[in-house]
């Protein structure tokens, strides 16, 4: 039974290496989850393969169902999540290329279903509950990418806050000053509801962040062009860390 599964993000629409065995489009009570989920083995491991944005990367941030892709997971007997993301480094030491396993998250994101949760759906019958989400990350997962990280040579900051905007548009330059303030090292758009979705399901989570750039302001206009130039290779780090990781999760 395949427990663990890696949501991909922005350049992870594909997870490489992966030996798909099959997949399957789940259907559920929130509508359809990006893309079918993919089942297969990936390092020896048997894991379980949701690409955010869509099989094409055709789901922007803000339009993504976060209730189907969690739902869809919980469905098929997930109970361990790695999800990669893309990030703009805020922290002095979040340079294009490093990775970032955030151990905090702030939600600056408005318009999303945040919550199974909401008074009608629920789980096992609950409906309306309030869930302690103090540590919103896993830490054995976060324990497992970060000794992957180490067993790479690939540039690893081991905690941070994460804040989560809601996109599409990259930050002004004054939010990402209030979310320095705030005490973000790193901001990107698809952190959450999904960690507090999992939580609410009981799945245990944790974020493999790429920097992709440094944040609105911090070296002046972000050159968008740049951006998408430097997705390659920062994903390419986010995967190997998440390989090595593997590893450790055996
Ligand atoms: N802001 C928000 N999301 C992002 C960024 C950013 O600077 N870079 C990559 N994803």
């Amino acid at each position: 039974m395949t427990t663990l599964a890696i949501i991909g993000g922005t350049g992870l629409s594909r997870m490489e290496g992966l030996r798909i065995a099959r997949r399957e489009m789940v259907k559920t009570p929130f509508g359809a989850p990006s893309c079918p989920i993919l089942f297969g083995e990936l390092n020896g491991l048997s894991v379980a393969f949701l690409a955010r944005h869509g099989s094409q990367h055709q789901i922007p941030p803000h339009q993504i169902n976060y209730c189907a892709n969690l739902w869809a997971l919980h469905s098929v007997g997930i109970e361990r999540i790695i999800a990669a993301g893309a990030v703009g480094g805020i922290a002095d030491d979040c340079l294009p290329g490093t990775v970032v396993i955030p151990d905090q998250v702030i939600d600056y994101t408005h318009g999303r279903e945040n919550s199974f949760f909401d008074g009608t759906h629920g789980l096992n019958g609950v409906t309306v509950r309030a869930i302690d989400f103090t540590e919103p990350y896993n830490a054995d997962l976060r324990t497992a990418l970060i000794q992957g990280g180490d067993a790479s040579d690939v540039p690893v900051v081991t905690s941070g806050t994460y804040g989560v905007s809601s996109g599409p548009r990259l930050e002004t330059a004054a939010e990402i000053r209030r979310m320095e303030n705030d005490g973000c090292t790193v901001v990107g758009m698809t952190g959450m509801p999904e960690a507090a979705l999992a939580r609410e399901l009981g799945i245990e989570y944790a974020c493999c962040t790429a920097v992709l750039n440094r944040a609105a302001g911090k070296d002046g206009p972000i050159d968008t062009a740049q951006l998408s130039a430097a997705v390659d290779v920062g994903m390419k780090n986010a995967r190997t860390v998440i390989m090595a990781a593997l590893a450790n999760l055996k």
